[in-house]
């Protein structure tokens, strides 16, 4: 099977009145390694959120389609069940799920009734997994965050992603708290799900993440929208000049989303 297509055109978000995304257009392709780079507070996670269907991001325009499915009409479980996977900037615990439980229920939510994974097979495909991530055997029998380290919640989400093998995976911040060797690794696990089936979308602050994961295209964020557009030396750009020389060349003074109602 062929990858798969998300399409967003002129996206709008309101978050309690306030808009914070000013008309995002992106196209993520199976095969494609996109990032997303931008100052703080210019609408990066409020993109992932709203893709997801987080009840708080009201979408007043546009639209955001998978493989020509409007993914708005969805719920955010049929959206996930729809090959869409988000690792999120800051993971939420969940007390007495244990992470295990956890991915198989996910796995198995995203399947036929009847054509459940085996236990056999999950287990051993966790084990792999974990292995590959060098994540301590353990961990597949906590509870599900509770108490992990910031850099074992980046681990943990990779781990998810690998599991679940979805079409389409934004992943917000995967580098952030991460040691040298920790981003090594997960880098190694997102670079293993390179396939024509997988495109991904890497919001990060950081050149470092993308000299491990190479992307295909960059992408610069500000005031809420997608302000340029380039190839990985984009990012190299980023990294040595900053962002004031995109913000004299769009005549942009605040890069924000803006503090009015
Ligand atoms: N739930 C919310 N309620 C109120 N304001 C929000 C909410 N979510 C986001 N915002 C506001 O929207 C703007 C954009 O936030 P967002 O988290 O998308 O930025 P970001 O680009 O991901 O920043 P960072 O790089 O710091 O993670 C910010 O001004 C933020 O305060
Ligand atoms: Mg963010």
């Amino acid at each position: 099977m062929a990858g798969s297509t998300l399409i967003i055109e002129d996206l709008h978000v309101e978050i309690e009145g306030k808009e914070i995304l000013k008309g995002v257009n992106l196209e993520i392709k199976g095969g494609e390694f996109h990032a997303i780079m931008g100052p703080n507070g210019t609408g990066k996670s409020t993109l992932s959120s709203a893709i997801m269907g987080h009840p708080k991001y009201i979408v007043t325009k546009g639209s955001i389609t998978l493989d020509g499915k409007d993914v708005l009409e969805m719920e955010v479980d049929e959206r996930a069940r729809a090959g869409l996977f988000l690792a999120m900037q800051y993971p939420s615990e969940i007390s007495g799920v244990t992470n295990a439980e956890f991915l198989r229920s996910s796995i198995n939510s995203r399947r036929e009734e009847g054509n459940e994974i085996s236990l056999m097979k999950f287990i051993r495909e966790m084990d792999k997994k974990m292995e590959l991530l060098e994540m301590d055997p353990n961990m597949a029998q906590r509870y599900l965050n509770e108490g992990f380290s910031g850099g074992e919640k980046k681990r943990n989400e990779i781990l998810q992603l690998m599991m679940i093998e979805p079409k389409i995976a934004i992943l917000d911040e995967i580098d952030s708290g991460l040691d040298i060797d920790a981003l090594k690794v997960v880098s190694k696990g997102i670079n293993e799900m390179r396939s024509n089936d997988f495109g991904c979308l890497i919001i990060t602050h950081y050149q470092r993440l993308l000299n491990y994961i190479t992307p295909d295209y960059v992408h610069v964020m500000m005031q809420g929208r997608v302000v340029k557009s380039g190839g990985p030396e984009l990012a190299a750009r980023l990294e040595s000049e900053g962002y004031d020389w995109i913000k004299h060349e769009l005549g942009i003074e605040d890069e924000t989303v803006g503090q009015e109602a």
